[in-house]
């Protein structure tokens, strides 16, 4: 049976071979037309005057618009709240925010004209970091949520011994290989065709629409795959789309809307940056007793998801730890930057790290191995009382003991550890340091409704099968496990299914793919249309050849009635002939899930995701530089769809988490302007800073205990933290330099720069 085997990417040969094609590679119609965005160079100020003569007068230009191009609501926040527009009108809000669009005959000509526009500005005073947002009195861009649990207060000041302190976790650029992109399409009335780079083809549908002020139904939209979305293209893919359609009606041409890296770099959301305040009560054996938080977020200008982002990280500020007494407040706070956005872990990763802080912290101060503090903070394995978490969910999956103990053995943790507290003694300028730190993550989006999917299943005459369903491909392999599930219900080769790009038309009302819920939510609703169409197939194989349904079997490739084998294809050949009605569309919902948000209680949480990482490194204490030198990881995925796409997933999520805690750095300059907007001035990780050793498992023996599809788990987000091993690894390198007398308290990202500093400071205590 295809399912929980180790088949390759269905496009992975295509992908290395440069076959596959993206948007920028579609066969395109006759006279497309290439459109190029116009930016503001201000961080916040008021547009006095806008002079497009320039701009229009470019030979080769056909069309400029601006916001009073626009039919419908100048809106394109996904929460309608009014506080986004497609194209800024008098007030600017951020840096490289969009005024204008050119339309011409090629790409070099409307990005050329693009820049001739003349603006005259009223200057506003800006913020681009929080605590200048905080000193200009700005809003929350959404409602914070607050989670408490006990009273955290009053625990906090009966504690024995207390930690207090700021930790500041930067935010991430996606640097997905494929930029985002539109290509519309103009139909018949009303219709528009729109091919996007997202994530989230049906809510692309209802922000063209919106802006176009159509019908849904006018709209269709697809998405045969990205080159990478990472979250970056859960909603930031609407101007681009929008744009283009607005153009593609107005001119009845086609629009092919493509940035180039800069601005694609400049114009959409990142990650989130925290500055997490955090106070923490515990006993002289490390046990904590009390936790208390704040996690303020750079939101940018308007609030995108940067609700249900923070609201993540504080779901994730407890990791793997039992807090008795907690309260955990968030602070999506409003500036003058792009608005930040999903990515992979959706602030989870954030919310972790200030966790993890305070555990290193703790271990600092009574002089113990990190390791020790974790294990005495566990969720208990069963029980009422130590595993609530600070959202009253109870954790009923608890498995991180185990990941954590075959991880510490496998690895030869404590030994390498003894070893490398002997090797700092003696060796002068390079200093190693090792981290074993876990990882649990809740699976299921927060926002209920989204917690739904379907698929689209036909069986045609020669046997051959057609697959559409909601989720998108963005090279995490989604298509080919939900092809497995599917081969593996009618038996046959993955070859003989066909993987369809995603289409609003096919399957109506998806929910973005993300949250790594894409193979739980559309494995199951193309599980579902296969049981539909088999019981029919049973029915018409029991009439037909008169046997009791018990008798007839799906085996490989051929189906076995009472005594009969008959080869699929004929087995379906002869099913149409007797009309049977052969396509489904299959549904399913996620069951046992609720969250009140007001009250900070419910089970947003089908499962967690669990997971361990050991990281050793060495720095250079002469110049902060370092060098992974090994990483061990345990990770659960229940049981796999596919070890090999699931251990892929694994071992890009450390390299990404990784790279986001040490050498990926945002930086925006006095004017609000973002100066890290190309790879010569942002790192991400080379495959040369991937760790020298890199031994990645699965835990194999790892069951769902709920009834996900072939009892898997999700996959995409939870590795991104074992990135964490790095930090703490990284961390412990630098105390030595102290004899570990003091917390270094590295920031994310831990440059080699800020390795160096917290190296110079220690040095100097
Ligand atoms: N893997 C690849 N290769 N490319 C991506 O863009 N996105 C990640 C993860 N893995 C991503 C990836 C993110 S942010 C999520 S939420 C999940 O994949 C989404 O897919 P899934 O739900 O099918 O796991
Ligand atoms: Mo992933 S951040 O949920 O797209």
């Amino acid at each position: 049976a295809p399912v929980h085997k180790d088949l390759r990417h269905d496009s992975a040969h295509k992908h290395v071979s440069g076959e596959a094609d993206y948007i920028d590679d579609m066969v395109v119609p006759e006279g497309t037309l290439h459109m190029a965005a116009g930016l503001s160079d201000r961080a916040h100020a008021d547009i006095l005057s806008l002079d497009l003569s320039e701009v229009e007068k470019t030979p080769g230009v056909v069309l400029v618009m601006t916001h009073k191009d626009i039919p419908g609501h100048n809106d394109i926040g996904p929460n309608h709240r009014g506080d986004e527009p497609l194209l800024a009108e008098k007030r600017i809000e951020f840096h490289g925010q969009m005024v204008f669009v050119v339309v011409a005959e090629t790409r070099e000509i409307a990005r050329a004209a693009a820049r001739m526009a003349k603006f005259t500005y009223h200057d506003l005073p800006h913020a681009t970091d929080i605590l200048d947002a905080r000193k200009l009195g700005y809003k929350m861009v959404t409602e914070p949520l607050t989670l408490s649990r006990g009273d955290a207060v009053s625990a906090l000041k009966k504690a024995p011994l207390r930690i207090k302190g700021e930790m500041r976790v930067g935010g991430q650029e996606h640097f997905y290989l494929e930029s985002h992109i539109a290509l519309a399409i103009p139909g018949e009335d009303d219709e528009i065709t729109v091919w996007s780079s997202t994530q989230h083809p049906s809510e692309i549908q209802h922000m063209v629409a919106s802006i176009l002020q159509i019908p849904v139904h006018a709209v269709t939209v697809n998405t045969r795959r990205m080159g990478g979305g990472f979250g970056g293209k859960e909603t930031q893919g609407s101007q681009f789309a929008a744009l283009a359609a607005m153009a593609a009606k107005r001119l009845n041409r086609a629009i092919k809307f493509r940035p180039d890296r800069d601005e694609d770099m400049t114009m959409t959301g990142k990650r989130h940056d925290f500055l997490v305040d955090y106070e923490a009560g515990f006993d002289d054996e490390g046990h904590i007793l009390a936790v208390k938080a704040n996690y303020a977020a750079r939101a940018g200008f308007s609030s995108d998801l940067s609700g249900p982002v923070t609201d993540r990280a504080l779901f994730h500020a407890d990791n793997a730890y039992y807090y008795p007494d907690v309260l955990l407040t968030s602070e999506p706070i409003k500036t003058n930057t792009v608005s930040n956005t999903a990515f992979r872990g959706f602030g989870g990763p954030q919310g972790l790290v200030g966790g993890e802080r305070i555990i290193e912290e703790i271990a600092y101060a009574l002089r113990l191995d990190p390791l020790e503090i974790r294990k005495r903070n566990f969720y208990a394995i069963e029980g009422d009382e130590r595993c609530l978490t600070p959202y009253h969910q109870k954790v009923e999956d608890n498995i991180i003991h185990r990941i954590v103990s075959e991880l510490e053995e496998s690895s030869d943790y404590q030994a390498r550890r003894k070893a490398i507290i002997a090797f700092n003694k003696t060796s002068r300028v390079i200093r190693k340091g090792i981290a074993l730190t876990p990882v649990k993550f809740g699976i299921s989006f927060t926002f209920t409704p989204f917690n739904q999917a379907g698929a689209l299943v036909h069986i045609y005459q020669d046997g051959s099968i057609h697959l559409n369903h909601g989720g998108t491909e963005m090279g995490q392999g989604l298509y080919t496990k939900v092809a497995q599930v599917l081969a593996d219900e009618f038996q046959v080769d993955i070859e003989r299914v066909k993987i369809t790009a995603t289409t609003t038309t096919k399957v109506p009302n998806t929910s973005a793919t993300a949250a790594s819920s894409g193979s739980d939510l559309n494995g199951m609703a193309a599980y579902d249309a296969a049981r539909q169409l088999k019981e029919r197939l049973y029915a018409f194989a029991a009439e037909r050849w008169g046997v009791p349904v018990a008798e007839i079997a799906f085996l490989p490739n051929r189906v076995r009635v009472g005594d009969e084998e008959i080869p699929f294809p004929h087995f379906i050949k002869q099913a149409y002939m007797a009309r049977v009605h052969l396509s489904a569309a299959g549904f399913y919902k996620t069951p046992k899930i609720h969250w009140d948000r007001a009250r900070g209680t419910g089970r947003p949480f089908l499962y967690y995701a669990y997971g361990a990482s050991v990281s050793e490194v060495s720095i250079d204490t002469l110049t902060g530089e370092y060098q992974i030198e090994r990483t061990d990881i345990l990770h659960d995925v229940g049981r796999s769809l596919n070890p090999a796409i699931d251990k892929g997933q694994v071992e890009g999520a450390f390299v990404q988490g990784a790279g986001w805690l040490t050498t990926e750095e945002l930086w925006w300059d006095d004017k609000g302007r973002l100066r890290t907007h190309a790879p010569s001035t942002y790192k991400i990780p080379l495959a040369s800073d991937r760790p020298r050793i890199f031994n990645v498992k699965l835990a194999e023996w790892s069951v769902n205990k709920e009834l996900t599809i072939g009892r898997s788990k999700a996959v995409g987000e939870p590795p991104f933290m074992l990135g964490v091993s790095v930090l703490e690894a990284l961390s412990m390198a630098v105390a030595s330099v102290a004899d570990y007398k003091v917390c270094p308290k590295l920031d994310a990202p831990a440059t080699p720069e800020r390795v160096l500093m917290a190296v110079e400071r220690l040095q100097a205590t």
